[in-house]
């Protein structure tokens, strides 16, 4: 080749660099922060997980038997404990969904080779052999250092049979139930935080109208009790009703309209609510892989509608209770993508990708901006099924990019909640408009001031200006969770595409520096 060849090849090199570069080119935002700002607790209920009789979520997912080659402790998966005690998961949802309206937990207690097999109508049909009951949910919960959420059958079960199933697990006296209890190895009384009175009662849980089910809520509240000492008082055992999951106020209406006239007979402390995002609809659901960024878009824009849908229903708990003694607990949220090809459709099963833990934030942070009501949400679900933080095959485990969100947002439990104020502007993708920047910042409680910061362009970096006033900090680190494309995901044989890396930031006389990658979720601590 000639030498002006080469000097050709040079120049378009240059051309190609510069506009790869101007492609690329950086956006700017500017954060204001006033540390000094006490705002309400980020409750770290809002990191609640959820693991209902679904699928491959507690059967194989959690419970192996202890006769497993799969390593465990009594029949319980060790390396999905070992992940989710590093979450530090607040509480675990259970048995269900709309299975806990068909559960009777008697056929969950006993001897494992005398528990009745039954049928799992709600999830395929499939044999249910029992042999993960109230034990070893119990035990599973003390494994992981979580606190219990069990929702009772309010469809096909009695206030009698709810009350029997919370004496045998709370009650430290010597009744029948607690002996029987102690029988099947556990004397001590088991603690209980939170009650769900039934499940989506509108529709699998009974397909009940809201004045029916505030008759049954009343009787339920009314005599299902925790006998618990240790939960008497202000520790006492919170109760849940059902909720709404569209965002029509109807059914809010009636239930907190009913709970403002209750006396002293009955009572309940959170009203549920899920909404899940599902950008095209439950007939056209999208795929949890190999999509690209209009997918992408759809679902960040869909899933910020939770903001909406929360301000709705808090109007109308204002409404009636004005002090938020009530607390609104999301207790299913999360993308729900079609089933994988050829997995069980009845096992929702789907890959979770960046797209998702961009997601997860969005949610999260809209629950922290709620948190003076939202104190309280359980993601659907936790391993195996919808937008799960752990995949397992057989003896294999991959922790997903959600997992990495809900790692990267421990500190924000139970931590103050700070304002920040920004402005980034917007990305749009065809008719798709979303905010470029998504902020949230909150204080724990050894005085760190915690930032988060999610860049939802795919394209383009953010450079990040934030002016930190109210108190001055020594030094920030921080790591982000990032990844070549919307579709990346960690699979059993790549199990670190996704993964949180280290992130420079630079703070000099107030004010922090840094750049947020495409796409990414970013989490920076500042040191007093
Ligand atoms: O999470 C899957 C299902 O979605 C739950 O069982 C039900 O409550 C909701 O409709």
């Amino acid at each position: 080749m000639k030498f002006g060849g080469v000097r050709f090849i040079l120049r378009i090199s240059l051309l190609l660099l510069v506009s790869t570069a101007t492609l690329m080119a950086a956006e700017t935002a500017h954060l204001t922060i006033d540390a000094s700002k006490t705002g309400v607790k980020i409750d770290r209920n809002l990191f609640g997980q959820f693991a209902e009789n679904l699928g491959h979520g507690l059967y194989e997912g959690i419970w192996v038997g202890p006769d497993s080659p799969i390593l465990n402790t009594r029949g319980i998966r060790n390396d999905v404990v070992t992940a989710l005690r590093a979450l530090k998961v607040p509480n675990i949802r259970w048995p269900g969904g709309c299975f806990a309206d068909e559960y009777h937990w008697r056929k969950g207690i006993g001897p494992a080779g005398q528990r009745p097999a039954t049928i799992n109508n709600s999830w395929g049909g499939v044999v249910d052999t029992n042999s993960f009951g109230t034990d070893e949910f119990m035990d599973f919960i003390q494994q992981i250092g979580s606190q219990a959420y069990v929702s009772v059958n309010v469809g096909s079960g009695t206030p009698q049979e709810a009350a029997e199933w919370m004496e045998y697990m709370t009650d430290a006296q010597p009744t029948a139930l607690a002996k029987e209890r102690a029988a099947n190895g556990h004397p001590d009384a088991y603690k209980v935080g939170f009650l769900g009175i039934g499940n989506e009662s509108w529709s699998c849980g009974g397909d009940m109208t809201a004045e029916y089910y505030l008759s049954q809520l009343k009787i339920y509240t009314r005599f299902v009790g925790n006998d618990n000492p240790a939960q008497q008082g202000p520790n006492h055992m919170l109760k849940i009703a059902v909720g709404p999951g569209f965002p029509e106020t109807e059914w809010t209406e009636t239930v907190m309209k009913g709970w403002q006239l209750h006396d002293w007979s009955w009572n309940f402390d959170g009203l549920s609510l899920h909404w899940y995002t599902v950008p095209n609809g439950w007939e056209n659901k999208t795929p949890s892989l190999g999509f690209g960024v209009e997918d992408y878009v759809k679902t960040l824009k869909s899933t910020l509608f939770m903001e909406e849908f929360l301000r709705k229903q808090e109007t109308v708990m204002d409404k009636y209770d004005p002090q938020k003694k009530i607390a609104l607990v999301v207790d299913e949220w999360g993308a729900w993508h079609a089933p994988l090809p050829g997995s069980n459709p009845s096992f929702l099963v789907q890959q979770n990708s960046l797209r998702d833990a961009i997601l997860a934030t969005l949610n999260l942070n809209i629950f922290a901006r709620h948190a003076d009501r939202v104190r309280m949400a359980n993601i659907a679900q936790m391993i195996n099924v919808l937008q799960a933080m752990i995949l397992t095959d057989k003896e294999k485990m991959v922790l997903t990019p959600t997992y990495y969100v809900f790692k990267m947002y421990v500190p924000f439990q139970d931590a103050t909640f700070v304002p920040v104020s920004f402005d980034a502007g917007t990305y749009t993708q065809g008719k798709v408009t979303l905010p470029r920047v998504d902020a949230i910042a909150a204080r724990d409680a050894s005085g760190k001031l915690w930032l988060e910061i999610t860049n939802l362009d795919p394209e383009k970096p953010v450079e990040i200006d934030a002016e930190i006033a109210g108190m001055t900090f020594k030094s920030a680190k921080g790591e982000t969770l990032t990844a070549p494309a919307v579709d990346s995901v960690n699979t059993f044989a790549a199990p670190n595409a996704v993964v949180p890396k280290p992130v420079f930031a630079s703070l000099k006389g107030g004010r922090l520096a840094l750049t947020v990658e495409p796409k990414s979720v970013t989490v920076i601590s500042l040191e007093p």
